[in-house]
C-alpha cells in the first residue's frame, strides 16, 4: 500500500483494513481487454455490473469477488464472512443451470453486459447450488414473492459462480458522471476539505423535510455530510434516479451550506432488505471514508416487512465492530403546534397535529401537478419532481 493511500485511512480504516482495488491500470487494460475478447463470455445483468464495480473500486472491501459457498453460508446464517468479519448481504453472481454447464472450474470468464461491453473477468473458483427460500427467509426475513428483493431472487438463476474479479471497464454513469467518486476519491476529498468526521446518508427517495431534519441535526455534530443517493436498480414505482438527482441539486443549492455537503452517487442496486441492508449501507459508507452513518425509520424497508426500528436494533448489535458511529433517528414529522420538525422525543402533541403523508399520497399529489405542503417538501424540490414525473408519464 502506498503512503498516499495510508494518508486517507486517517479518519477511518476501510472494512477489513485495506481498500480493495480490483481494477487494472490504463497500461494493462488494452492488453487484458484483447485477451478477454478471446475468453468464453457470460452475459451479466445491470445488477451484477453494479456489484462488480463496487467490489472492484473497494466499496465492498474486503470482498475481492463474488462469494464462494462458505462465505455465502456464513453471511446468510451468521451475518459474518468466513473469517469472522461482519457482513450482512450475500454478494453473488447468479447463473442458470444451462449457463453453469458451459463453464469449468479454473476457467477465466469474460463478464459481458447486455450492451456487449466486457466489464471485467471472473476467475471461476466455485459453482454451487443454493436454496432460494432459505436465502429469502434469512436475508429478507420473508419468503413472500411480493417483496421486491425476494422477487428478484426467485427470478434469477439457480446457481452461483464464485471467484475473484477484475474490472476492465467501469460502467458509464452517464448524466451522473459528475457526481461519481470511488472510495479513494471520496477519502481524498474529505482529507482535502479537512473533514475528520463525516456522516453518510443513504437514500433512494427525493429528500423531504424529515430527511433534511435528521441530516441537519447530524451536521451540527460532524464536519460534513456525504449525501450518497443510491442510483442503481430500484423498483419500478420508486422515483427514477435522474429526477431525484435534480431534486438533490436544487435542495443543496437553496438550503445547505456549500462547504459542508458533498453529493456523490452510490452506484448500487437496492435490495430492500431492511435491517441487513442497513448494515451493508453502513459498511460501504465506511469504505467511502464516512465515520458516521444515519439510520432512521424503517431504513431500506419496503411495505410492512420490517418493524420501524428493526434496522436500528440490528445495527446496534454490530456498531462497535463496524467501528462507525451510527446516528439513529426516530420517525420525524412536522408538528403544527410546535411549528417545526420534531419526533416523539421532542414533541408533546398528539398525532392529529402532525403532518403525515404516505409515499403513495405524495406521489399521487405530484402526479396531478400539486405540490405537497412546504412543511413536507421544499417547494423547489416539489417543482422538480412534478416536472420530472410529468415527463416520465409523457414517455410511457
Ligand atoms: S432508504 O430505503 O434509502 O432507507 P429513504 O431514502 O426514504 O429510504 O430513507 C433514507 C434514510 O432516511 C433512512 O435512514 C431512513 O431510515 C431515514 N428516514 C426516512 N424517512 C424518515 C422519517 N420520516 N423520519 C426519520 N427517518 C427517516
Amino acid at each position: 500500500m502506498s503512503v498516499h493511500a495510508l494518508q486517507y485511512y486517517k479518519n477511518i480504516k476501510p472494512h477489513g483494513g485495506i481498500l480493495i482495488n480490483r481494477e487494472v491500470n490504463d497500461n494493462e487494460r488494452e492488453k487484458l481487454l484483447k485477451r478477454a475478447a478471446q475468453l468464453p463470455s457470460l452475459t451479466i445483468s445491470e445488477w451484477t455490473i453494479s456489484d462488480l464495480e463496487l467490489v472492484a473500486i473497494g466499496g465492498f472491501s474486503p470482498l475481492i469477488g463474488f462469494m464462494n459457498q462458505s462465505d455465502y453460508l456464513s453471511v446468510i446464517n451468521k451475518m459474518r464472512l468466513e473469517n469472522g468479519l461482519v457482513w450482512s448481504i450475500p454478494i453473488t453472481l447468479p447463473v442458470s443451470f444451462e449457463e453453469a454447464s458451459l463453464f469449468s472450474i479454473g476457467q477465466e470468464i469474460a463478464l459481458t453486459g447486455e450492451d456487449d461491453i466486457i466489464y471485467g473477468t471472473l476467475k471461476l473458483e466455485e459453482k454451487f447450488i443454493y436454496d432460494k427460500k432459505e436465502e429469502a427467509h434469512l436475508v429478507y426475513g420473508t419468503t413472500d414473492e411480493a417483496h421486491p428483493g425476494v422477487k428478484k431472487l426467485y427470478e434469477q438463476g439457480e446457481m452461483y459462480f464464485a471467484g475473484p474479479i477484475t474490472l476492465l471497464n467501469r460502467p458509464n454513469h452517464g448524466e451522473f458522471a459528475a457526481y461519481y467518486k470511488d472510495p479513494v476519491q471520496t477519502r481524498e476529498m474529505f482529507a482535502n476539505l479537512g473533514w475528520k468526521t463525516i456522516v453518510g446518508f443513504q437514500t433512494r427517495n427525493p429528500v423531504h423535510r424529515a430527511h433534511e431534519y435528521i441530516q441537519k441535526i447530524a451536521m451540527e455534530n460532524v464536519d460534513g455530510l456525504l449525501l450518497n443517493p443510491l442510483v442503481g436498480k430500484t423498483k419500478s414505482d420508486d422515483i427514477p434516479a435522474a429526477i431525484r438527482m435534480k431534486s438533490y441539486e436544487v435542495l443543496l443549492d437553496h438550503y445547505y451550506p456549500k462547504d459542508r455537503v458533498r453529493l456523490v452517487i452510490y452506484p448500487a442496486a437496492m435490495r430492500y432488505a431492511g435491517p441487513r441492508e442497513a448494515i451493508l449501507h453502513a459498511l460501504v459508507r465506511k469504505n467511502y471514508g464516512c465515520t458516521h452513518f444515519i439510520v432512521g425509520r424503517d431504513h431500506a424497508g419496503v411495505g410492512d416487512y420490517y418493524g420501524t426500528y428493526e434496522a436500528q436494533e440490528l445495527i446496534s448489535l454490530y456498531e462497535r465492530e463496524i467501528g462507525m458511529t451510527i446516528l439513529k433517528f426516530e420517525h420525524s414529522f412536522y408538528c403544527k403546534l410546535c411549528e417545526s420538525m420534531a419526533t416523539a422525543k421532542t414533541c408533546p402533541h398528539s398525532k392529529e397535529h402532525h403532518l403525515h403523508l404516505s409515499g403513495s399520497k405524495v406521489r399521487a399529489l405530484l402526479k396531478s401537478g400539486i405540490k405537497p405542503p412546504k412543511e413536507f417538501s421544499r417547494p423547489e424540490v416539489a417543482e422538480i419532481l412534478i416536472k420530472g414525473l410529468s415527463e416520465v408519464d409523457n414517455c410511457d
